[in-house]
């Protein structure tokens, strides 16, 4: 694909590697020409259940011919039933969620509803965190954001405790503060996961001054981890939740869920907030058969034979070709840092090797980091002849 022939807008430098993709099938692609490519990416980290799933596929046609949208103050049963199905799963049980259309519109939503209860002036966030395209949450300024920096609390020798040792905690203006957004791994294209000690201390203190935990599982969310949500890595529970990506399988569904309490204290306050497509019937049905295909076919359990299946694979080519960093992954959650590449020349061939082979890896410009989201319902044998083609590419490129 030429990008200056097009006529679309695109992301700013990234490689448009692919051929014209027509099809898709579970974890494969294919181009007009016939070619199919290994999507170990899930797009954007969306099709956990695999492209073209034939129970969403059914789901589409069978609702859509019923009632796709309507006006966001009708009611509909069938939504009632995917909002509580997200509640129950969420343990969120008598709370309250919003059907929208995008990742960074779940989160912002969240955000809205936690800035007009809060007493506090500032909300909390990692810097390394992304909350989406667009919002509060996104520009992240100054009056309304306090950033923390967590890299030194990666190798934090002390073990629980964070306040009592440590001038970077004590730093925290937690009197200013009144919730806390808290993205379970950072999908930035890094792939980092914040210490259990560290976020189950941040939740406790802003909990203990009446704030909210809001959490980010718009990646992490619906088994992306090894478990349905990436914050049950850390033992808290929310008191806002965005979904997004996974549970539309790539249909442009996501949810705000909100604790009972959260509801209590908007009282007779709701966010005044319209949007066309809020609570619309195809997205909760599409959101309610993800959750049931998920179930049903055990993939989270599944998921976890895959993860560790590649994990071990990763770990053996890294300790043969000695060309890679780190391996941080979560779940089928992965990602690959290659050693002092500065000018991240080596990543770029391995990627654009890889995608000539037919394997398509997530690469954002800049960083020496390829990465892997691939849907919890790929074939083992796909993980052996990547991890196969992915040696061979490194040995090629290295040499
Ligand atoms: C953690 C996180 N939050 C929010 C978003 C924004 O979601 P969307 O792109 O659907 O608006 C993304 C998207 O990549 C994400 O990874």
């Amino acid at each position: 694909m030429n990008e200056h022939k097009s006529h679309l807008i695109w992301y700013p430098d990234h490689d448009l590697l692919l051929g014209d993709i027509v099809r898709a099938e579970n974890c494969y692609l294919y181009d007009s020409r016939g070619k199919r490519y290994v999507d170990l990416e899930s797009g954007v980290w969306c099709t956990s259940i695999g492209h073209s799933n034939k129970r969403i596929l059914r789901t589409i046609a069978e609702q859509s011919s019923r009632i796709m949208h309507n006006g966001f103050n009708y009611s509909n049963e069938l939504v009632e039933e995917a909002a509580r199905g997200i509640l129950s799963l969420l343990g969120l049980d008598g709370g309250r969620c919003v059907f929208l259309c995008s990742g960074s519109e779940a989160v912002e939503f969240g955000v809205r509803v936690a800035q007009s209860v809060i007493k506090q002036p500032l909300l909390m966030t990692m810097t390394d965190s992304y909350c989406g395209a667009y919002g509060s949450a996104s520009r992240k300024q100054k009056d309304e954001w306090f950033c923390f920096d967590w890299m030194t609390c990666a190798t934090c020798p002390y073990e629980e405790e964070c306040r009592e040792h440590c001038q970077h905690w004590a730093d925290i203006p937690y009197e200013n503060i009144g919730g806390f957004l808290f993205e379970p791994g950072s999908s930035s294209g890094l792939v980092r996961f914040p210490p259990e000690k560290l976020i189950r201390n941040i939740a406790a203190l802003i909990r203990k001054n009446g704030g909210l935990v809001l959490v980010n599982e718009v990646t992490t969310g619906i088994g992306r981890t090894g478990l349905w949500f990436g914050h049950q890595h850390y033992g808290i529970s929310p008191d806002i939740v965005a979904l997004g990506k996974s549970i539309g399988n790539g249909y442009p569904v996501s949810v705000t869920a909100f604790a009972p309490g959260v509801i209590e204290q908007l009282g007779e306050k709701p966010l005044k907030y319209a949007q066309s497509h809020q609570n619309d019937p195809l997205g909760a049905a599409i959101a309610l058969e993800v959750m049931a295909v998920i179930k049903d076919e055990g993939l989270i359990e599944r998921s976890k034979g895959i993860a560790s299946l590649l994990l071990s694979g990763l770990t053996g080519i890294s300790e043969r070709t000695g060309l890679i960093k780190e391996i941080r992954s979560r779940g089928l959650m992965v990602a690959i840092e290659f050693k002092d590449d500065s000018e991240t020349s080596f990543t770029i061939r391995v990627h654009r090797e890889l995608v000539h082979r037919g394997y398509i890896l997530g690469r954002r410009p800049g960083v020496n980091v390829l990465r892997l989201d691939p849907s919890l319902t790929i074939d083992r044998e796909d993980v052996g002849d990547f991890l196969e083609a992915f040696m061979a590419v490194l040995i090629q490129t290295d040499g």
